[in-house]
């Protein structure tokens, strides 16, 4: 299947390996007129259901980002696939996809690299190029992130960005004014990501460039509660790790349930409802579809929590969006690292007295006695009087300064408890974050649309898309390209485009094969101008999936088309 539907990508213009005039770079793809258009709608209709309809901001920051981000972000340090080069051919190959295509471990993401070493090993798993063994072959840590140099020379490396959402964390500070400093609010991004992917593989499954839709959703955990109500009734099928790790099967239930009994975080369910509302309307077959909670060994490094959207495309299970639980991971990891704050104030209800320790040395005593020391004294002093003030008890107090005790008088440190009169409390947020992979979806709304029958005794291929999502509306067709009958087509094209469809105009060939190249583009309806139309101002409407045709006045194409579309969103 997966060979006929690229096949038909190429040909009719959704995808296609890029730059294959030069012959070609693997995990890199151009979407062609066909499939650009397809990803443009999937892309608004994401838009309008995670951001216009929840209320939420969107950005569009730079995909180039400086090292310092991916070093804070923690992406330096474990963004890394495991790698295995074969010693003969001296291919690389994704070591733990190599024990997956050749065992029955479903998913060697998670395992140590020894483990993955030694089931090589066990196995015998040989090189899928040249068939050499790769037993007792190292397997290694690679960063799967693009690097590059900003301007000249090499003094200021940068990255291209592995995910959209650090463009988001890093601007929060800017972002939470424009949240007038309010929990919850979110804030969604669409653009590309970058990862140099030891195997890119199946098209545009895993590609090196991608595209994601993601929202990070800012939380107060202590306070804030997801609107659950709206889709507790949505009935998703969860495979929880617990049923991986035993001979549990995916089970069925309903948001509300999931979220009532524990099986998903409240707010995590949320969002997987939301989802598999929206999924199945942008035409994924929700009978291959399940929800898959990561085991904790196949977490990513900011997450505590994650739920994936699966899919069965071409008899395997892919990974369609995450769900992730990031905490306070992000925000405080940049706090740490860079020169602004990752906070937000919250305002208690009612302003609070609490006791608060400090410290006031007088710095004519420490000045003489520690020199250069002093400063470092004194900012020693101040965090110990907030984490411990127990220790000013006796007449000195010890600080280390540089890895040397230093015993200082309690007398000049002006140690005191005061009592404080406060507002409220600077926290780090919590981010629940959903984050979709759209070109897997591209594939999988094709790859479920796909379909082969036969039409008055005649093979045909078809895409079954949405309507709402289908690259072209309307195909429009004059029976001959004579007799008037084209000068009126155009014009109900032109009438059409005006009416807001993408409308696609073919006078060649038999109606039979136009019919045809329509079907294969999904697109869901044509309409024929013919000799009839002349004189009483009615077309023939066809639909795709049925084939049924409908006489239809021309004023009335509109709104016959508006409400047959509605009905198949
Ligand atoms: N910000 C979180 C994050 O990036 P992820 O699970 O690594 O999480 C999210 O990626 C989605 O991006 C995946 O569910 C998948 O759809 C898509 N994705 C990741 N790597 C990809 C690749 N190499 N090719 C195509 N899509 C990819």
């Amino acid at each position: 299947m997966s060979e006929r539907l690229v096949e038909l990508a190429k040909r009719r213009g959704f995808f296609f390996p890029a730059s294959s005039a030069y012959g070609g770079t693997a995990g890199f793809y151009t979407y062609g007129p066909q499939g650009a258009a397809l990803k443009r709608n999937l892309l608004e209709s994401w838009r309008e259901q995670f951001l216009t309809k929840e209320g939420h901001m969107e950005i569009d920051a730079p995909t180039v980002m400086p090292e310092s981000v991916f070093e804070a972000s923690g992406h330096l340090d474990t963004f890394d696939d495991m790698i295995v080069e074969c010693p003969a051919c001296e291919a690389s190959h994704r070591a733990d996809h190599l024990v997956e295509d050749a065992t029955d471990i479903a998913d060697a993401e998670g395992m140590s690299m020894s483990a993955v070493e030694e089931t090589i090993a066990e196995h015998d798993i040989r090189c899928p190029d040249c068939g050499e063994s790769l037993a007792g072959v190292e397997v290694s840590a690679f960063n799967l992130m693009f690097g590059t140099n900003i301007g000249p020379g090499s003094s200021s490396p940068g990255y291209l960005r592995p995910e959209t959402a650090q463009g988001i964390f890093v601007e929060f500070s800017q972002l939470k004014e424009y949240a007038r400093n309010q929990l919850p609010f979110g804030v969604g991004q669409i653009g590309r990501a970058y990862r140099n992917e030891i195997s890119p593989r199946r098209s545009i499954v895993r590609v090196r460039e991608f595209t994601q839709a993601e929202l990070e959703h800012f939380i107060d955990p202590e306070t804030d509660e997801p609107p659950l109500s709206r889709v507790e009734e949505v009935a998703v099928p969860l495979y929880s790790a617990s049923a991986q790790a035993g001979d549990g099967e995916t089970e069925t239930m309903t948001i509300g349930a999931a979220a009532e009994t524990g099986v998903v975080d409240d707010w995590i369910a949320y969002y997987l409802g939301v989802a598999a509302e929206w999924y199945e309307r942008v035409g994924v077959d929700m009978d291959r579809f399940r929800y898959r909670q990561h085991q904790p060994e196949e977490l990513s490094h900011y997450s505590s929590d994650c739920w994936d959207a699966e899919v069965e495309v071409d008899g395997n299970w892919i990974e369609l969006t995450g769900f992730s639980y990031r905490g306070s991971y992000d925000l405080s990891k940049h706090d740490e690292y860079a020169d602004e704050e990752f906070t937000l104030f919250r305002q208690y209800d009612e302003p609070i007295t609490v006791e608060r320790p400090t410290v006031d040395p007088d710095m004519s005593v420490l000045g003489p006695e520690y020199g250069s020391e002093a400063a470092a004294i004194a900012e020693e002093l101040q965090r110990l009087a907030t984490g411990n003030p127990d220790a000013f008890e006796g007449d000195t107090v010890t600080v280390s300064v540089d890895g040397e005790d230093r015993s200082i008088p309690v007398d000049v440190t002006g140690f005191a408890v005061e009592e404080v009169t406060e507002s409220g409390e600077h926290i780090t947020p919590h981010v629940v974050e959903p984050s979709f992979g759209i070109d897997r979806l591209i594939y999988t709304v094709l790859e479920h649309a796909y379909r082969e029958d036969e039409v008055d005794g005649e093979p045909r291929t078809a895409l079954g898309l949405r309507p709402g999502v289908a690259p072209t509306t309307v195909g429009v067709f004059p029976l001959m390209a004579k007799d008037g009958l084209a000068d009126r087509a155009q014009e109900i094209v032109r009438r059409l485009r005006s009416e807001g469809y993408t409308v696609s105009y073919d006078d060649s060939g038999a109606i039979g094969r136009r019919y045809r190249r329509q079907d294969e583009i999904g697109t869901p309806y044509c309409v024929t101008v013919d000799y009839e139309s002349l004189e009483d101002d009615t077309v023939t409407v066809r639909e795709r999936d049925s084939t049924a045709q409908e006489r239809v006045a021309v004023d009335e194409l509109h709104t016959h088309l508006r409400s047959r579309m509605t009905n198949r969103q």
